[in-house]
């Protein structure tokens, strides 16, 4: 189902960013949904919220993995 309509964001996009680690702002930047009319900000945040709910540990061991998660993996790359 399309969540964001200006910019056609679906339910199950939003979905796969936030099992990836993402939080809401990360998502929003990354998709751009709820930054034009911003009448699907609360249904994205609904969809978030509901991934964060039913999946916290493994959004955690995604992004420890090497995923998509960029605050878990900018303070590791140059110490070597
Ligand atoms: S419907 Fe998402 S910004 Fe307009």
């Amino acid at each position: 189902m399309i969540v964001c309509v200006c910019h056609r964001i679906s339910d199950r996009e939003i979905a796969r960013h936030a099992r990836a680690g993402m939080g809401f702002e990360d998502i929003q930047f990354e998709l751009g949904v709820a930054t034009q009319c911003g009448q699907c900000e609360c249904a994205a945040r609904e969809v978030v919220a509901q991934c964060c709910a039913s999946r916290p540990v493994a959004a955690i061991q995604h992004n420890c993995a090497g995923g998509e998660g960029r605050a878990w993996t900018s303070q590791q790359s140059s110490q070597a």
